[in-house]
Formats: C-alpha cells, structure tokens, sequence
C-alpha cells in the first residue's frame, strides 16, 4: 500500500516519507540480505542517474577539476539531497564520486548538524532557501596545524556587543568555493580546549571571509577543497548553533553520520572498480583465451566482491542503528574504515585485471584508484577510526 502511494505521488521528495515509513516499521528491516523495496528504489534511482548522467562526464569533470554545478542541481530538483540515506549516495558514486561528496556533505555535514542543533528559526533561515537544489553548503571544522587534533581548533570567536567576530584560518574544506553557507567551528576559549569550541553559521560570501586556492588533488577533483580565511568576520549572535562550548560535540556527532556518507561513496568507487575489471576479464583476450578464464584473474575478482559486500553489510548495518536511533558510532567508524580499505584494495587490484589499460586515462579504473583514496583520510584518517573502535571496545569491558 505504501509503495503504490509512493508510485502514485513521484513528486513527492523521498526525504519527508521517512516518518511514515518508520510509522510502517520499514526500517526494522528484518533481514541484511536485501534492502527493503522502498530503499532499493531509492538506491536505483540514483544508481540510473549516476550511470546515466554522472558516468559519461565523470572523467572529464575529473580533468577539468570542474563543480558539476547543473547534476548537483538535478539531484537537488530530485530531493536526493534532501534524503538522508547514506546507501543512495553510493549509488551516485559509482558514477562520480566527486557528485557522490559535494552531495554527501551538503547532506551530512551541512544539512546533518543544522538539522539536529538548530532552532527552529535557524533551519527557516539555513535549510529552507537551500531547497531549490542549487545551494550548496559546508563543513568547517579542520585547520591547517590541526585536523585529526580537531579540539585543537583555534580559530577565534569573540564577542562584541550583539555580534561575534571570527577570526582564523580553516582547512581542506570541501565545497567551499561553491557554497553559500558554512557551519564554522571556533573557540571562544582556547584555555577550555575542545570544551571553549562552538558552532557557527555563517553565510558565503560574506565581509570578513575569503577563499584560499583551490588545492590541486590527486582525486575527486570536481569538488572544490580549499582553505576559509576569517578576518574579523561578523555575524549575528544569534548564528551560534546550539549552546556555547556544545560546538566539538556537534562536531562528533555529524561526523559519526558523515562517516556513513564517506564508508557508501568508497563503496560506489570499489563497485565502480569492480564493475570496470569484470566486463573487461570477458573482453580482453590473452593467450587465445578472455582472461576472466584465468584463475588469476578469477581469485582477483572474488576477492574484490568479498571486499566490497563485508563493506556493504557494515555500511548498512550502521546505518540501520542510526535510523533506529540506537548507538551507532563504533558502527559508523567500522563502516567508514572497512569501506575505505575496501576502496583502495579494489580500484588498486582493477588496475591490475586491466593491465596496461590501468594505467590510462581512456579507461575510469585509474580514476577508481585515485579517488578511493581520499576516503582513508577525510572526515577522520583509518588510525582515527580505529581509535575510536578500540575507545568503544575498551568500554564495553570495562569492569
Ligand atoms: C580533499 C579533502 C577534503 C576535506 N574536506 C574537509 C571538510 O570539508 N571539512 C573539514 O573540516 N576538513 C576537511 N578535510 C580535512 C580532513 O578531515 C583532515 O585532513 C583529516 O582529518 C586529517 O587531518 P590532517 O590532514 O591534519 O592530518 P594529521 O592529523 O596531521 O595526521 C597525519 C597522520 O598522523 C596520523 N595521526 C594523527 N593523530 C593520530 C593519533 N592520535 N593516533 C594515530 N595516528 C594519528 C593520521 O592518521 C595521519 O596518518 C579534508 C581533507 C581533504 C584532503
Ligand atoms: C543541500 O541541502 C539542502 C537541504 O536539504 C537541499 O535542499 C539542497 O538541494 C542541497 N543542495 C544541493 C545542491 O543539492
Ligand atoms: C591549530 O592550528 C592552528 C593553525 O592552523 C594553530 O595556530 C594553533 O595553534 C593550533 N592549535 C593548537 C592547540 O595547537
Ligand atoms: C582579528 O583579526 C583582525 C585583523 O585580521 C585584527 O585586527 C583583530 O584584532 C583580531 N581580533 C581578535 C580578537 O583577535
């Protein structure tokens, strides 16, 4: 019933069908085998675009190291981004997986943390003009002497009389040069060290904020990663988001989300790697024989799909925790870190099944390989990760 409703109202954005859903129990999904029905459209749907509109352009936005500013509108005209289901954004990846990040941190990192810490007129203010799809915001919690240390940040807010003045230097952010808000992170105390940071939002551009250059990347090179310099940049007070001092806490909690945007774009780079070296074992021929007949090859080929659906299960399993609204941080950090590895093994052995053809730029595995490799670093490094997973094992048996 619910489906055919769904069928019969396309237009509506899939992001507001989630209470009703959860009201249907559809996100207890019984079983790890399948996604549930609803899911699997979504996820199709993304996966046509992607396929149909990212996969075609992907290589020359790659060159280009051009925002692909006309699908990052589709997908807003399509709700994508609006829906907060990690899985569909692996599903863009396998396409491009710079769409598959400008998509994810809007999403996650932008959206995520407004969502969940704004007063209701915050979100008025900071979600409901983004909802033509063709805004974009971002994250600005790294600097440039610290970013896996993020309570470190020393960026400056202080106050005076009914404005705060910012004032520091944040790094690598990601959709900077097309954005048109930030949510920044600076401290208000740097004697409380992580406990002095808060959250601010601020618009782009903006009197006080400038832009560093576009840093050169050995991958996902259609978004845009650059530094965000504050000069005594004023906002309104009333731009604080949550409590003074909550700001490394909100911080945490996005990127614990986040992570499960970062683990479903690694797993649409692995499958796009994948999908690359397995159609390319029936075509090329050596030896008077296709080399998917070759038991090297073969053993290479299960060991990427092993790979790649251990990453998967994990991916969705943290993300049914977090739609559950149970714990999910040691989930999402095994997700994002199993995913990421995943990514690298796959798109570094698609390579290989595709020998010399690897290596150039006619096929996508080469970008597979250069891509993947960013989603070991950002949004918390593979050490990061396993800190957090030991943090949270250590507690569990704790006496
Ligand atoms: C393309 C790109 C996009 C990005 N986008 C954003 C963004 O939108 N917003 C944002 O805020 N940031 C962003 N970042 C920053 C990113 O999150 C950081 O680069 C990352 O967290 C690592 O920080 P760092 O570069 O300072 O490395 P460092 O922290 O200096 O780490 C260097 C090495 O030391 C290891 N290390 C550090 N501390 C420990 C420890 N305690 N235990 C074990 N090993 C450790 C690290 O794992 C790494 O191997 C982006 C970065 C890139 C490259
Ligand atoms: C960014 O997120 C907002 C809020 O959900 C959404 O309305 C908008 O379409 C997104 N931007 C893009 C470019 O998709
Ligand atoms: C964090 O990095 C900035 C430079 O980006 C530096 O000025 C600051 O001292 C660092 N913070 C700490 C606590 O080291
Ligand atoms: C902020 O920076 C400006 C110039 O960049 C400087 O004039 C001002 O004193 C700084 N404010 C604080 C509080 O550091």
């Amino acid at each position: 019933h619910l489906l055919s409703h769904i069928l019969r109202h396309k237009h509506i954005r899939y992001g507001f069908l989630w209470p009703t859903l959860c009201r249907h129990g559809i996100r207890c999904l019984s079983q790890l085998a399948e996604l549930p029905e609803l899911h699997q459209m979504m996820r199709q749907t993304c996966r046509d675009y992607a396929q149909k509109e990212l996969a075609p352009i992907a290589a020359q936005l790659d060159k280009d190291h051009k925002f692909p500013a006309k699908q990052v509108q589709e997908l807003g005209a399509m709700g994508v981004m609006a829906v907060e289901v990690p899985e569909s954004l692996g599903g863009l990846s396998r396409g491009c997986a710079s769409t598959g990040v400008i998509v994810s941190v809007n999403n996650s990192l932008y959206l995520g943390p407004i969502l969940k810490f704004g007063t209701e007129e915050q979100k008025k203010q900071w979600i409901t003009p983004f909802t033509t799809g063709e805004k974009v915001g971002c994250f600005a919690l790294s600097e440039p002497g610290n970013g896996s240390d993020a309570g470190a940040a020393s960026t400056l807010a202080h106050q005076e009389g009914d404005e705060w003045v910012l004032n520091g230097t944040k790094a690598w952010i990601t959709n900077c040069w097309d954005a048109s808000a930030t949510v920044v992170f600076a401290t208000t105390d740097k004697s409380l060290k992580h406990k002095g940071i808060s959250a601010f939002l601020v618009p782009m551009p903006h009197p006080g904020l400038s832009l560093g250059k576009k840093e050169d990347k050995l991958g996902i090179r259609a978004s845009s990663t650059a530094n965000i310099i504050l000069e005594d940049c004023r906002i309104p007070l009333g731009n604080m988001l949550g409590d003074r001092g909550m700001g490394f806490k909100i911080a945490m909690q996005t990127l614990d989300s986040g992570r499960l945007g970062i683990a479903a774009q690694a797993l649409g780079i692995a499958q796009a790697a994948l999908d690359c070296a397995a159609d390319y074992a029936h075509k090329r021929t050596a030896f008077g024989a296709p080399i998917g007949k070759l038991q090297a090859i073969q053993f290479k080929l299960a060991d990427m799909a092993l790979a790649i659906e251990s990453a998967r299960l994990l991916t969705w399993r943290a993300a049914m925790l977090r739609d559950a609204k149970k714990p999910f941080t040691k989930e999402a950090a095994m997700a994002k870190l199993g995913a990421s590895e995943a990514a690298t093994f796959v798109s570094h052995q698609a390579i290989q099944v595709l020998g010399g053809m690897g290596y150039v730029t006619d096929m996508p595995a080469e970008r597979h390989y250069r891509d993947a490799r960013i989603t070991e670093i950002y949004e918390g490094t593979s050490e990061i990760q396993r800190l957090v997973i030991a943090n949270k094992i250590l507690k569990e048996y704790q006496q």
